[in-house]
């Protein structure tokens, strides 16, 4: 009996844990073209960069607040420009998505290199332009 219990327990939750338990989801990113092999922006820079954007998402901010229509995160030499890819759209970008989509260029680019690509979602309807560049 308590065997069945468990079994049952077992097999209900995982029934759900994909739901709940939010699996990290690898953000898609495409129209990726590396603009300048030469350049390697500083790391710690562009690391700081990256959590500018909409105003800061540093901590516990987990999405881009206050849904802006175009945004840059700027630190030292590097810096970055979110665009909506339909004109119209706002960006609300989760931290999860963009950290998730700047990994995936950087296996194509190598990291700190500048780039522009396009990552899935993003915006309100639509994907969203991302730029890596020299400041
Ligand atoms: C962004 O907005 C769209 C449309 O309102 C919504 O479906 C999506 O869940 C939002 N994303 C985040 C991270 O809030």
């Amino acid at each position: 009996m308590l065997a069945l219990l468990y079994s049952f327990v077992f097999l209900t939750a995982g029934a759900f844990a994909f739901p709940i338990l939010h699996w990290p989801r690898t953000e898609t990113v495409s129209n990726v073209v590396c603009t300048d092999s030469s350049v390697t922006l500083d790391s710690h820079e562009t690391n700081v960069a990256l959590l500018q954007i909409c105003g800061g998402i540093a901590g516990s901010i987990e999405k881009c607040q206050g849904s802006p229509t175009t945004t840059t995160g700027t630190s030292g030499g590097s810096e970055f420009t979110i665009t909506p890819v339909n004109s119209g759209d706002t960006i609300n970008i989760s931290k999860g998505r963009w950290e998730q989509g700047i990994k995936a260029v950087a296996a194509t680019c190598g990291a700190d290199k500048p780039f522009t690509a396009t990552f899935t979602g993003g915006a309100t309807t639509g994907d969203v332009n991302v730029v890596l560049k020299q400041a």
